[in-house]
Protein backbone atom coordinates (compact mmCIF):
# COMPACT_ATOMS: atom_id res chain seq x y z
CA UNK A 1 0.00 0.00 0.00
CA UNK A 2 1.22 3.32 -0.79
CA UNK A 3 0.15 7.13 -0.62
CA UNK A 4 1.21 8.75 -3.47
CA UNK A 5 0.18 12.65 -3.11
CA UNK A 6 -1.20 14.30 -0.42
CA UNK A 7 -3.29 17.87 -0.79
CA UNK A 8 -4.19 20.07 2.16
CA UNK A 9 -6.24 23.29 2.83
CA UNK A 10 -6.14 25.14 5.79
CA UNK A 11 -5.92 22.44 7.91
CA UNK A 12 -3.79 23.17 11.26
CA UNK A 13 -0.42 25.44 10.14
CA UNK A 14 -1.09 24.29 6.43
CA UNK A 15 -2.69 26.76 4.18
CA UNK A 16 -2.39 24.92 0.89
CA UNK A 17 -0.08 22.10 0.61
CA UNK A 18 0.28 19.12 -2.54
CA UNK A 19 2.74 16.85 -1.55
CA UNK A 20 4.05 13.61 -3.58
CA UNK A 21 5.58 10.40 -2.07
CA UNK A 22 8.07 8.36 -3.34
CA UNK A 23 7.19 4.29 -2.90
CA UNK A 24 10.13 3.99 -0.37
CA UNK A 25 11.26 5.91 2.56
CA UNK A 26 10.39 9.43 2.70
CA UNK A 27 11.00 11.78 5.34
CA UNK A 28 10.17 15.04 6.74
CA UNK A 29 12.83 17.14 7.37
CA UNK A 30 12.62 21.08 9.59
CA UNK A 31 12.68 22.76 12.91
CA UNK A 32 10.20 22.28 15.42
CA UNK A 33 6.97 23.62 15.03
CA UNK A 34 7.20 23.67 11.05
CA UNK A 35 4.05 21.49 10.29
CA UNK A 36 5.92 17.63 10.02
CA UNK A 37 3.68 16.24 12.82
CA UNK A 38 0.82 18.24 11.00
CA UNK A 39 1.23 16.05 7.71
CA UNK A 40 1.37 13.02 9.32
CA UNK A 41 -1.67 14.04 11.04
CA UNK A 42 -3.84 14.47 7.59
CA UNK A 43 -2.58 11.30 6.58
CA UNK A 44 -3.75 9.22 9.69
CA UNK A 45 -6.96 11.51 9.61
CA UNK A 46 -7.68 10.60 6.07
CA UNK A 47 -6.96 6.69 7.13
CA UNK A 48 -8.96 6.83 9.85
CA UNK A 49 -11.71 9.35 10.25
CA UNK A 50 -10.09 11.24 13.38
CA UNK A 51 -7.08 12.45 14.46
CA UNK A 52 -4.73 10.67 16.63
CA UNK A 53 -3.99 14.31 18.49
CA UNK A 54 -7.41 15.14 19.17
CA UNK A 55 -10.70 14.49 19.44
CA UNK A 56 -12.07 17.59 18.76
CA UNK A 57 -12.30 18.07 14.80
CA UNK A 58 -12.46 22.07 15.03
CA UNK A 59 -9.10 22.08 15.99
CA UNK A 60 -7.89 20.72 13.14
CA UNK A 61 -9.34 23.58 11.00
CA UNK A 62 -6.76 26.35 10.32
CA UNK A 63 -6.84 29.18 12.64
CA UNK A 64 -9.31 31.89 11.61
CA UNK A 65 -10.35 29.82 8.73
CA UNK A 66 -14.25 28.04 8.53
CA UNK A 67 -13.19 24.78 6.19
CA UNK A 68 -10.52 22.40 5.91
CA UNK A 69 -9.38 19.66 3.63
CA UNK A 70 -7.69 16.64 3.09
CA UNK A 71 -7.27 14.66 0.08
CA UNK A 72 -4.99 11.62 -0.54
CA UNK A 73 -4.43 9.57 -3.66
CA UNK A 74 -2.83 6.10 -2.89
CA UNK A 75 -2.68 2.62 -4.14
CA UNK A 76 -2.37 -0.85 -3.62
CA UNK A 77 -0.79 -3.57 -6.28
CA UNK A 78 -4.88 -3.65 -7.44
CA UNK A 79 -6.08 0.11 -7.99
CA UNK A 80 -5.48 3.42 -7.22
CA UNK A 81 -8.00 5.08 -5.25
CA UNK A 82 -9.11 8.28 -3.10
CA UNK A 83 -10.37 9.36 -0.25
CA UNK A 84 -11.30 12.86 0.13
CA UNK A 85 -12.34 14.64 3.63
CA UNK A 86 -14.10 18.50 4.00
CA UNK A 87 -14.60 19.80 7.62
CA UNK A 88 -16.53 23.01 8.19
CA UNK A 89 -17.42 24.74 11.49
CA UNK A 90 -20.37 23.51 13.12
CA UNK A 91 -21.43 21.02 10.01
CA UNK A 92 -20.85 17.96 9.80
CA UNK A 93 -17.73 16.56 7.96
CA UNK A 94 -18.20 15.57 4.20
CA UNK A 95 -16.27 12.47 2.73
CA UNK A 96 -15.31 11.28 -0.25
CA UNK A 97 -14.18 7.54 -1.55
CA UNK A 98 -13.11 7.62 -5.23
CA UNK A 99 -15.49 10.80 -5.69
CA UNK A 100 -18.49 8.94 -3.95
CA UNK A 101 -19.75 10.58 -1.02
CA UNK A 102 -20.43 8.29 2.20
CA UNK A 103 -22.22 8.93 4.59
CA UNK A 104 -20.12 7.20 7.93
CA UNK A 105 -16.43 6.85 8.16
CA UNK A 106 -16.64 3.39 9.04
CA UNK A 107 -17.60 2.62 4.88
CA UNK A 108 -14.25 3.99 4.39
CA UNK A 109 -11.61 2.72 7.30
CA UNK A 110 -9.84 -0.37 6.27
CA UNK A 111 -9.61 1.18 2.22
CA UNK A 112 -6.27 3.26 3.26
CA UNK A 113 -4.16 1.01 5.87
CA UNK A 114 -1.30 3.01 7.94
CA UNK A 115 0.57 2.29 10.81
CA UNK A 116 1.68 5.04 13.29
CA UNK A 117 4.50 5.07 15.54
CA UNK A 118 5.01 8.22 17.90
CA UNK A 119 7.15 8.54 21.04
CA UNK A 120 3.97 8.08 22.71
CA UNK A 121 3.93 4.35 22.14
CA UNK A 122 6.93 3.69 23.21
CA UNK A 123 5.07 4.04 26.74
CA UNK A 124 2.70 1.36 25.61
CA UNK A 125 3.92 -1.54 27.99
CA UNK A 126 3.71 0.80 31.18
CA UNK A 127 0.78 2.99 30.42
CA UNK A 128 -2.82 2.29 31.47
CA UNK A 129 -5.19 -0.54 29.56
CA UNK A 130 -6.84 2.41 28.14
CA UNK A 131 -3.68 2.94 25.43
CA UNK A 132 -3.45 -0.77 25.00
CA UNK A 133 -7.05 -0.93 23.90
CA UNK A 134 -6.59 1.89 21.75
CA UNK A 135 -3.76 0.01 19.85
CA UNK A 136 -6.23 -3.16 19.23
CA UNK A 137 -8.71 -0.62 18.14
CA UNK A 138 -6.74 1.27 15.96
CA UNK A 139 -5.19 -1.92 14.16
CA UNK A 140 -8.31 -4.04 14.23
CA UNK A 141 -10.70 -1.68 12.75
CA UNK A 142 -8.40 -1.21 10.10
CA UNK A 143 -8.66 -4.83 9.60
CA UNK A 144 -12.37 -5.36 9.50
CA UNK A 145 -14.94 -2.71 9.36
CA UNK A 146 -17.20 -4.90 10.93
CA UNK A 147 -15.19 -4.21 14.25
CA UNK A 148 -15.59 -0.77 14.12
CA UNK A 149 -19.21 -0.55 13.54
CA UNK A 150 -19.53 -3.21 16.63
CA UNK A 151 -16.73 -0.81 18.20
CA UNK A 152 -19.07 2.75 17.96
CA UNK A 153 -22.58 0.91 18.78
CA UNK A 154 -20.86 -0.96 21.81
CA UNK A 155 -19.55 2.72 23.10
CA UNK A 156 -22.98 3.93 21.89
CA UNK A 157 -25.06 1.11 24.45
CA UNK A 158 -22.16 2.04 27.34
CA UNK A 159 -23.40 5.81 27.07
CA UNK A 160 -26.68 5.21 27.47
CA UNK A 161 -26.83 2.15 30.18
CA UNK A 162 -23.89 4.19 32.31
CA UNK A 163 -26.36 7.28 32.72
CA UNK A 164 -29.09 4.94 33.27
CA UNK A 165 -26.85 3.78 36.33
CA UNK A 166 -26.28 7.32 36.73
CA UNK A 167 -29.81 8.24 37.45
CA UNK A 168 -30.54 5.14 38.83
CA UNK A 169 -30.89 6.64 42.88
CA UNK A 170 -33.36 9.40 41.89
CA UNK A 171 -35.28 6.90 39.10
CA UNK A 172 -34.98 3.03 39.77
CA UNK A 173 -38.26 2.51 38.26
CA UNK A 174 -36.66 3.64 35.05
CA UNK A 175 -33.65 2.14 36.11
CA UNK A 176 -35.53 -1.74 36.67
CA UNK A 177 -37.72 -1.34 33.51
CA UNK A 178 -34.82 -0.46 30.60
CA UNK A 179 -31.54 -1.67 32.50
CA UNK A 180 -32.08 -5.39 31.32
CA UNK A 181 -32.44 -4.50 27.94
CA UNK A 182 -28.90 -2.24 27.87
CA UNK A 183 -27.24 -4.98 29.22
CA UNK A 184 -27.91 -7.83 26.43
CA UNK A 185 -26.94 -5.46 23.91
CA UNK A 186 -24.24 -4.72 25.78
CA UNK A 187 -22.99 -8.04 26.28
CA UNK A 188 -23.55 -8.84 22.41
CA UNK A 189 -21.50 -6.10 20.72
CA UNK A 190 -19.18 -7.18 23.64
CA UNK A 191 -18.61 -10.92 22.66
CA UNK A 192 -17.96 -9.93 19.10
CA UNK A 193 -15.07 -7.65 19.92
CA UNK A 194 -13.81 -9.44 22.47
CA UNK A 195 -13.23 -12.42 19.82
CA UNK A 196 -11.85 -10.28 17.27
CA UNK A 197 -9.67 -8.88 19.48
CA UNK A 198 -8.78 -12.09 21.60
CA UNK A 199 -8.07 -13.78 18.01
CA UNK A 200 -5.70 -10.33 17.20
CA UNK A 201 -3.59 -10.90 20.14
CA UNK A 202 -2.67 -14.23 19.54
CA UNK A 203 -2.05 -13.40 15.61
CA UNK A 204 0.42 -10.56 17.13
CA UNK A 205 1.84 -12.29 19.88
CA UNK A 206 4.28 -14.62 17.51
CA UNK A 207 5.41 -11.32 15.26
CA UNK A 208 6.16 -9.60 18.73
CA UNK A 209 8.13 -12.18 20.33
CA UNK A 210 10.50 -12.60 16.66
CA UNK A 211 10.98 -9.20 16.32
CA UNK A 212 11.47 -8.93 20.67
CA UNK A 213 13.98 -11.59 20.70
CA UNK A 214 15.78 -10.28 17.36
CA UNK A 215 16.00 -6.83 19.29
CA UNK A 216 17.03 -7.94 22.38
CA UNK A 217 19.88 -10.99 21.09
CA UNK A 218 18.25 -13.18 23.29
CA UNK A 219 15.68 -16.22 23.57
CA UNK A 220 13.75 -14.52 26.03
CA UNK A 221 10.29 -14.88 24.31
CA UNK A 222 7.61 -12.25 25.51
CA UNK A 223 4.37 -13.76 25.81
CA UNK A 224 0.61 -11.65 25.03
CA UNK A 225 -2.68 -12.79 25.63
CA UNK A 226 -6.45 -11.10 25.56
CA UNK A 227 -7.28 -10.63 29.56
CA UNK A 228 -11.10 -10.12 29.43
CA UNK A 229 -13.32 -8.50 32.31
CA UNK A 230 -15.36 -11.48 31.93
CA UNK A 231 -12.45 -13.69 33.34
CA UNK A 232 -12.90 -16.48 30.83
CA UNK A 233 -9.88 -18.44 29.06
CA UNK A 234 -8.47 -16.95 26.09
CA UNK A 235 -9.61 -19.98 23.57
CA UNK A 236 -13.49 -19.73 24.53
CA UNK A 237 -13.80 -16.41 23.18
CA UNK A 238 -14.43 -18.26 19.80
CA UNK A 239 -17.82 -19.18 21.54
CA UNK A 240 -19.88 -15.95 20.72
CA UNK A 241 -22.84 -16.92 22.62
CA UNK A 242 -20.70 -18.42 25.87
CA UNK A 243 -19.01 -15.12 25.85
CA UNK A 244 -21.76 -13.33 25.59
CA UNK A 245 -23.84 -15.00 28.69
CA UNK A 246 -21.11 -14.85 30.51
CA UNK A 247 -20.83 -10.85 29.89
CA UNK A 248 -24.59 -10.78 30.28
CA UNK A 249 -24.28 -12.77 33.48
CA UNK A 250 -22.22 -9.77 35.47
CA UNK A 251 -23.76 -7.26 33.22
CA UNK A 252 -27.49 -8.43 35.06
CA UNK A 253 -26.79 -9.62 38.71
CA UNK A 254 -24.52 -6.65 39.88
CA UNK A 255 -26.51 -3.84 39.73
CA UNK A 256 -25.88 -2.33 43.04
CA UNK A 257 -22.17 -2.21 42.88
CA UNK A 258 -22.58 -0.67 39.41
CA UNK A 259 -24.85 2.15 41.03
CA UNK A 260 -21.85 2.26 43.63
CA UNK A 261 -19.40 3.29 41.34
CA UNK A 262 -21.91 4.98 38.99
CA UNK A 263 -20.44 3.23 35.66
CA UNK A 264 -20.65 0.13 33.47
CA UNK A 265 -18.30 -2.28 35.46
CA UNK A 266 -17.79 -5.30 32.90
CA UNK A 267 -17.05 -5.55 29.45
CA UNK A 268 -14.86 -4.87 26.55
CA UNK A 269 -14.00 -1.03 28.04
CA UNK A 270 -12.38 -2.72 30.57
CA UNK A 271 -10.52 -5.15 29.38
CA UNK A 272 -6.36 -5.49 28.34
CA UNK A 273 -3.51 -7.29 27.18
CA UNK A 274 -1.28 -9.06 29.67
CA UNK A 275 2.18 -8.74 28.11
CA UNK A 276 4.69 -10.93 30.51
CA UNK A 277 8.21 -11.87 29.44
CA UNK A 278 9.92 -15.17 31.71
CA UNK A 279 6.14 -15.18 32.95
CA UNK A 280 5.94 -12.10 34.90
CA UNK A 281 4.33 -9.09 34.10
CA UNK A 282 6.50 -6.70 31.85
CA UNK A 283 4.56 -4.01 32.92
CA UNK A 284 5.69 -4.41 36.75
CA UNK A 285 8.47 -5.92 35.97
CA UNK A 286 10.50 -5.55 32.80
CA UNK A 287 13.35 -2.96 32.08
CA UNK A 288 13.02 0.13 30.56
CA UNK A 289 14.76 -1.02 27.56
CA UNK A 290 13.08 -4.27 27.40
CA UNK A 291 9.78 -2.43 27.50
CA UNK A 292 10.53 0.26 24.94
CA UNK A 293 11.58 -2.47 22.52
CA UNK A 294 8.34 -4.36 23.40
CA UNK A 295 6.50 -1.78 22.72
CA UNK A 296 8.24 -1.12 19.31
CA UNK A 297 7.70 -4.75 18.85
CA UNK A 298 3.85 -4.60 18.72
CA UNK A 299 3.82 -1.89 16.55
CA UNK A 300 5.81 -4.16 13.94
CA UNK A 301 3.55 -6.37 14.50
CA UNK A 302 0.93 -4.48 13.53
CA UNK A 303 2.23 -4.04 10.51
CA UNK A 304 2.98 -7.49 9.96
CA UNK A 305 -0.62 -8.56 10.97
CA UNK A 306 -2.48 -6.06 8.40
CA UNK A 307 0.09 -7.64 5.87
CA UNK A 308 -0.71 -11.14 6.30
CA UNK A 309 -4.55 -10.60 6.97
CA UNK A 310 -4.91 -8.08 3.92
CA UNK A 311 -1.63 -9.22 1.78
CA UNK A 312 -0.91 -5.52 1.25
CA UNK A 313 1.83 -3.90 3.80
CA UNK A 314 0.45 -0.89 5.00
CA UNK A 315 2.29 2.70 4.96
CA UNK A 316 4.23 3.45 8.06
CA UNK A 317 3.82 6.48 9.42
CA UNK A 318 7.24 7.51 11.79
CA UNK A 319 6.76 10.56 13.88
CA UNK A 320 10.09 11.73 15.49
CA UNK A 321 10.34 8.13 16.67
CA UNK A 322 14.23 8.23 15.60
CA UNK A 323 15.64 10.82 17.89
CA UNK A 324 13.87 8.66 21.08
CA UNK A 325 15.54 5.46 20.13
CA UNK A 326 18.96 4.23 20.58
CA UNK A 327 21.50 3.28 17.87
CA UNK A 328 20.80 0.09 17.62
CA UNK A 329 16.93 -0.32 17.73
CA UNK A 330 17.65 2.93 15.46
CA UNK A 331 19.66 0.81 12.88
CA UNK A 332 16.92 -2.39 13.56
CA UNK A 333 13.40 0.13 12.83
CA UNK A 334 15.13 1.15 9.69
CA UNK A 335 16.03 -2.31 8.37
CA UNK A 336 12.65 -3.55 9.44
CA UNK A 337 10.91 -0.50 7.00
CA UNK A 338 12.48 -1.56 3.79
CA UNK A 339 10.35 -2.83 0.97
CA UNK A 340 7.69 -0.88 2.05
CA UNK A 341 6.76 2.64 2.12
CA UNK A 342 7.24 5.10 5.32
CA UNK A 343 6.67 8.50 5.78
CA UNK A 344 9.40 9.47 8.46
CA UNK A 345 8.95 13.13 10.20
CA UNK A 346 12.64 14.26 12.27
CA UNK A 347 14.49 17.30 13.04
CA UNK A 348 17.50 15.95 12.76
CA UNK A 349 17.91 14.14 9.39
CA UNK A 350 22.08 13.18 10.25
CA UNK A 351 20.16 10.10 11.99
CA UNK A 352 19.18 8.89 8.42
CA UNK A 353 20.40 8.60 5.57
CA UNK A 354 18.66 8.28 1.60
CA UNK A 355 15.82 8.82 0.86
CA UNK A 356 13.02 11.09 -0.57
CA UNK A 357 13.45 14.20 1.14
CA UNK A 358 11.21 16.64 1.86
CA UNK A 359 11.48 19.88 3.67
CA UNK A 360 8.80 21.42 5.68
CA UNK A 361 8.83 25.22 6.78
CA UNK A 362 5.82 26.95 8.46
CA UNK A 363 3.46 24.88 6.83
CA UNK A 364 5.01 24.81 3.32
CA UNK A 365 6.83 21.38 1.67
CA UNK A 366 9.48 21.07 -0.63
CA UNK A 367 10.73 18.21 -2.07
CA UNK A 368 14.46 18.10 -2.61
CA UNK A 369 16.12 16.90 -6.03
CA UNK A 370 18.25 13.32 -5.07
N1 LIG B 1 -5.57 24.82 14.02
C1 LIG B 1 -4.36 25.34 13.84
N2 LIG B 1 -4.19 26.45 13.05
C2 LIG B 1 -2.98 26.99 12.83
N3 LIG B 1 -1.84 26.48 13.36
C3 LIG B 1 -1.94 25.40 14.14
C4 LIG B 1 -3.18 24.78 14.42
N4 LIG B 1 -2.96 23.72 15.23
C5 LIG B 1 -1.64 23.70 15.45
N5 LIG B 1 -1.01 24.68 14.80
C6 LIG B 1 0.43 25.00 14.76
O1 LIG B 1 1.11 24.08 13.95
C7 LIG B 1 2.50 24.23 14.25
C8 LIG B 1 3.30 23.02 13.79
O2 LIG B 1 2.89 21.86 14.43
P1 LIG B 1 3.59 20.43 14.22
O3 LIG B 1 3.12 19.65 15.39
O4 LIG B 1 3.32 19.88 12.89
O5 LIG B 1 5.13 20.77 14.35
P2 LIG B 1 6.37 19.81 14.04
O6 LIG B 1 7.02 20.31 12.79
O7 LIG B 1 5.98 18.40 14.09
O8 LIG B 1 7.32 20.20 15.26
P3 LIG B 1 8.16 19.27 16.31
O9 LIG B 1 9.46 19.01 15.65
O10 LIG B 1 8.31 20.18 17.48
O11 LIG B 1 7.37 18.08 16.61
C9 LIG B 1 2.54 24.57 15.73
O12 LIG B 1 3.30 25.73 15.92
C10 LIG B 1 1.09 24.86 16.12
O13 LIG B 1 0.92 26.03 16.85
MG1 LIG C 1 6.19 16.95 15.56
Amino acid sequence: MECNRIQIQNFRNIESADVGFDSGVNILVGKNAQGKTNLLEAIGFAALGKSFRTSHEEDLIRFGEEYASISVDFSDSVRRQNITVRMMKGRRRQIEHNKNKVSKISDVVGEFRTVLFCPEHLSLIKDGPAERRNFLDVAISQLYPVYLRSLQRYHQILKQRNTLIKSAQEDRRSFDQTIEFWSEQLAKEAAVIARYRARYVLCAQEHVADCFSEMMGRSEAPTLRYHGSSGQEIESYEDLSFTEKTYRELLTTRYDREIGAGSTLWGIHKDDIDIEINQKSARLFASQGQQRSLALAMKLAEGEVCASVCGEKPVFLLDDVFSELDASRRAYLFGRMEDRQVIITTCDPELLTGGHIITVENGAYRSEAK
